[in-house]
């Protein structure tokens, strides 16, 4: 698509916008206490009783938020089986994922495997096979660290041209969660693993087992044997009871329901690994082993399923950003297609391989807006625009689409994914 040519603004747009110049930038509450009767009445919720504290003894959002799912899209794949949902990041604010409507993939659906029921075995190339149950893993030191978990086919959609419209279908493969366990390191430790050997080959429990093979400079560096999520124990669909946690890396690597840990001297050349998760480029040819997912970053709200819903003036722009090679360090907002930029506020210094929450606090005029954002990181990495991305990998690629995005909003408040050139 070329220029996305503006529609002329509006008479109403141009009379908001004008009223707007009036009250300037100062941040003033809306309603009016006279005449307001949740002002001036006392109501139901200030006169009888709430729940009492045995109510939900594991509670769920209230009710006003039930909208705040994960959500699929039927057409992508053929059943719900062997599938993938949508992490509703237009909704949430801060970078930690709840467990609860963090997206899910699977090959061959989430299975139910107990506590004790788990067995993890590490073998191969190690002076003595061992086999860990559960409660042998809670013995061993553990740390925490927050990282995100983005699906290397996040954005794979969008290659060709703009076609979901909502951050959380185009950017939501996505999840960022404070996870508790132990360094994979220990374990080959305690196993004696050798040290010439060179890669580890990890399998999961489900009937898919969706096993891949891992380079042991990175088995050996940050990886983690996680069986805690932000603070709870992981949900069934995120691999209970225990997960591999593979920070930066694209997401298929990062095991669930983990059961063998295989220590070797090449890679296993999985149907998988040799055939899915390579990417195709423009004269036919293939890319693989490009783990890393590199620096991206999306606008979650205003965007199409996050319109504007007040008029001109003060107005939040935030979005999230993340690189699998490090901190996100600075994340410019543009509002004109990338013509311009200004950089955004950053809500906490940038974390290694973690979700970045950024904020522009701006004053809209009213008028259109092609808002874009662009992350940098501390490699000094920048974000590529789609036609640079193109330029480099064509357009038959599926996986590592990081471009920078765009959202065309209009003077009504609502937005749409639309592309610029
Ligand atoms: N592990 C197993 N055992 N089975 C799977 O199907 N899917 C992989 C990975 N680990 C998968 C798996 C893929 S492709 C991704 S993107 C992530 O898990 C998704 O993790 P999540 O479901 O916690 O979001
Ligand atoms: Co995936």
């Amino acid at each position: 698509m070329s220029d996305i040519p503006f529609p002329k603004p509006s008479r109403r747009a141009f009379l908001r916008g004008a009223a707007a110049t009036g009250t300037g930038l100062a941040l003033a509450g809306t309603a009016q206490a006279e005449g307001d009767p949740l002002i001036t009445q006392v109501q139901d919720w200030a006169q009888g009783f709430g729940d009492g504290v045995d109510a939900t003894p594991y509670g769920l959002p209230i009710r006003f938020e039930d909208d705040v799912v994960r959500r699929n899209v039927e057409w992508l794949t053929a059943d719900t089986i062997s599938s993938i949902n949508f992490t509703p990041i237009h909704a949430l604010d801060g970078t930690i994922t709840p467990q609860g409507c963090a997206f899910e993939r699977h090959h061959s659906g989430a299975i139910e495997l107990s506590k004790s029921d788990y067995r993890l075995m590490i073998n191969g190339l190690v002076d003595k096979p061992l086999v860990f149950t559960y409660a042998d893993l809670e013995r061993f030191p553990r740390e925490n660290h927050t990282y995100f978990l983005e699906c290397a086919a996040n954005t794979g959609m969008e290659w060709a041209g703009a076609q979901l419209n909502g951050a959380q279908f185009t950017h939501g493969m996505i999840h960022n969660m404070e996870y508790t366990g132990v360094p994979l390191r220990t374990l080959l430790n305690e196993a004696g693993y050798d040290t010439s050997a060179t890669w580890i080959f990890v399998e999961g429990a489900d009937a898919s087992s969706n096993g891949r093979s891992i380079p042991m400079d990175k088995a050996l560096d940050d990886v983690l044997v996680a069986f805690k999520a932000n603070g709870e124990a992981l949900r069934k669909e995120h691999g209970y009871p225990v997960r591999l946690v593979v920070p930066g890396w694209e997401g298929n690597m990062w095991v669930k329901w983990v059961r063998r840990i295989e220590v070797l001297n090449g890679p296993v050349e999985s149907r998988e690994e040799t055939s899915k998760y390579t990417d195709t480029m423009a004269d036919g040819s293939s890319r693989k082993w490009t783990w890393v997912m590199d620096a991206k970053s999306v606008i979650t709200s205003p965007s199409p399923q996050a319109p504007i819903t007040h008029g001109p003036g003060p107005l939040v722009i935030t979005g999230l950003a993340w690189s699998g090679r490090g901190a996100i360090t600075r994340v410019d907002v543009s509002k004109d297609g990338g013509k311009t930029w200004e950089t955004a506020r950053l809500a906490k210094p940038g974390e290694n391989k973690a979700l970045t929450r950024f904020y522009l606090d701006t004053d809209w005029d009213g008028e259109d807006m092609l808002l874009q954002a662009r992350a940098m990181d501390d490699t000094g990495y920048v974000q590529p625009t789609k036609a640079q991305l193109r330029d480099v990998r064509g357009e038959n690629s599926i996986y590592h689409n990081n471009c920078i995005q765009t959202w065309w909003v209009r003077p009504t408040g609502e937005a749409e994914n639309v592309e610029v050139s």
